[in-house]
């Protein structure tokens, strides 16, 4: 199978930032507290952004940094589990706001903090079927209106923000996914009821299955593509804390200069996520065309994904 490769990234997040001490006017708690048990210094919180503005904006971006034509498109797939409406999905109004021909499908998935990685794997699989060449990948989430803004165990730990790729398949870039779902409700859930829709998490059992499935899926990766963790110039995990992150990279044997972190910047933005951190990775510079990331999630479901991707 051909690999992933990213032809063009953009993210975008709401313009306000809510600091740890923003939240310690709020809830019981301290910037100390916060830094040290997650690495999280502030994050951007919508007030009257939808999450359609976040994802569409962040898609426009990858979109014209891409060059092609809109409708080369094959696919729009949007990860998130914070939509605006039940329906129509955020890719269709997407598909809407881009005037995307009809031919272009659009559908959105939900995989929670692995969205992102579960959208871009089934892409590569899909585009094994279409004639046009590329699909756009939106992670796009508005947790703030998941929160319970009384529970301070999990209202400071998200943020909302939007990340997206522009994608296709080469015979030259490396294939290799890991992908699976460990069957788990109670550990971190967010419901419809109008009495109670807010995210809850057993943080720490969330904390100790992240660190476990996301190192094996990692090694699985790597097996798969049989190269080593020393030929991949950055590994970026899902940024939920980083204490996991640097877990995970202590059971690969990986170092600090590969492991991508910048959780401090937005707190975790669950889909969202990894496509920021691409981004980011490609707007300073830091990955060259040809460089290999291996990205790796872990989310409510539990589900993981680990896998390759080529810029
Ligand atoms: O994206 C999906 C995946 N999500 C994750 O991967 C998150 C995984 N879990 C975690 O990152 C961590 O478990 C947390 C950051 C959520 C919590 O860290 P912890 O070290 O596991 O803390 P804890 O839950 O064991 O709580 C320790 C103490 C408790 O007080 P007592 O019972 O020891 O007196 C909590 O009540 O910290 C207290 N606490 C807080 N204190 C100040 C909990 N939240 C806060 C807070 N500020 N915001």
């Amino acid at each position: 199978m051909k690999g992933i490769q990213i032809v063009a990234t953009g993210s975008a997040v709401p313009k306000k930032v809510m600091t740890n001490d923003d939240w310690a006017k709020l809830v019981e708690t301290n910037d100390e507290w916060i830094r040290t048990r997650t690495g999280i210094r502030e994050r951007h919180m919508c007030e009257n952004e939808r999450n359609i503005d976040l994802g569409l904006q962040a898609a426009r971006q990858a979109l014209e940094r891409s060059g092609i034509d809109k409708n080369e498109l094959a696919m729009v797939i949007v990860a998130t589990f914070s939509p605006d409406y039940a329906t129509p999905s955020q890719a269709c109004m997407i598909h809407e706001a881009l005037e995307l021909s009809a031919s272009v499908a659009a559908f959105d998935m939900n995989a929670a903090c692995s969205g992102f990685l579960f959208a871009l794997k089934s892409a590569a699989a899909l585009l094994e079927q279409e004639d046009k060449k590329y699909a756009l990948i939106v992670g796009s989430e508005k947790i703030s209106s998941k929160l319970d803004f009384t529970d301070r165990s999990t209202c400071v730990l998200f943020g909302d923000g939007a990340g997206a790729a522009v994608v296709t398949t080469d015979e030259n870039a490396v294939f290799a996914a890991d992908w699976g779902s460990l069957g788990n409700k109670e550990g971190l859930y967010c419901s419809y009821d109008k009495e109670d829709a807010y995210v809850h998490m057993d943080g720490q059992s969330v904390f100790k299955s992240a660190v476990r499935t996301m190192s094996e899926c990692a090694e699985h990766v790597l097996a798969q593509a049989e190269i080593s963790l020393e030929e991949i110039p950055y590994v970026v995990c899902h940024q939920a804390n980083e204490r996991i992150i640097k877990s995970v990279m202590k059971q690969l044997g990986g170092s600090e200069e590969q492991f991508f972190v910048n959780i401090g910047k937005y707190g975790n933005t669950s889909a969202a996520s990894i496509p920021i951190a691409l981004n980011e990775l490609k707007e300073s510079g830091a990955v060259k065309a040809g460089d290999r990331v291996l990205c790796v999630a872990f989310g409510a479901g539990f589900t993981h994904c680990g896998l390759l991707v080529t810029f």
